[in-house]
């Protein structure tokens, strides 16, 4: 739908914002807001994706359009709902959500998985510049 483009760019500016607070909040160990932000930006991503860059990859690769930074987006950005999907998983499922050999193998792909979504988030970003701008 013509002008809805802004509209999930827009969100997906607000949800970089929701996960950069949420990883300053897990960093200065306050649990709390860090849970809250986080499973908010993942629940939030999970719309965009079903709503609009799910139909998106469907439509752009029906139509032979998938350029250079749309497929590297693609990539980068299927890596991130993996990891963030392994995270949601193995905290979901834990009663004892916080035991420490799960903490050891946990932060390095939640620091992953930040950078990643950083850089689709770019990708993405590059991609509407050169699309609807
Ligand atoms: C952390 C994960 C991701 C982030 C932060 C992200 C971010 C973005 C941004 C900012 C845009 C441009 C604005 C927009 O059109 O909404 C975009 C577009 C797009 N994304 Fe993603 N994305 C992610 C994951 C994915 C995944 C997993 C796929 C496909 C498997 C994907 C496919 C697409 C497609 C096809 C578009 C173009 C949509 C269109 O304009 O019709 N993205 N994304």
């Amino acid at each position: 739908m013509a002008g809805m483009e802004a509209v999930y760019m827009g969100v997906q500016i607000v949800l970089l914002v929701g996960l950069i607070f949420g990883s300053i909040y897990g960093r200065r160990l306050q649990m709390y807001w860090h849970h809250r932000l986080i499973y908010t930006v993942m629940l939030g991503e999970l719309i965009v994706f079903l709503l609009w860059m799910g139909p998106g990859v469907l439509y752009y690769s029906g139509q032979g359009l998938i350029t250079t930074i749309l497929a590297l987006h693609i990539t980068v950005g299927s890596l991130s709902a993996i990891s963030t999907a392994v995270l949601a998983y193995t905290f979901l499922k834990r009663r004892n959500r916080y035991d420490l050999p799960t903490l050891r193998w946990t932060r390095p792909l939640m620091i992953f998985t930040l950078f990643v979504w950083i850089l689709a988030f770019t990708l993405g970003t590059i991609f509407y510049v050169q699309t609807y701008l």
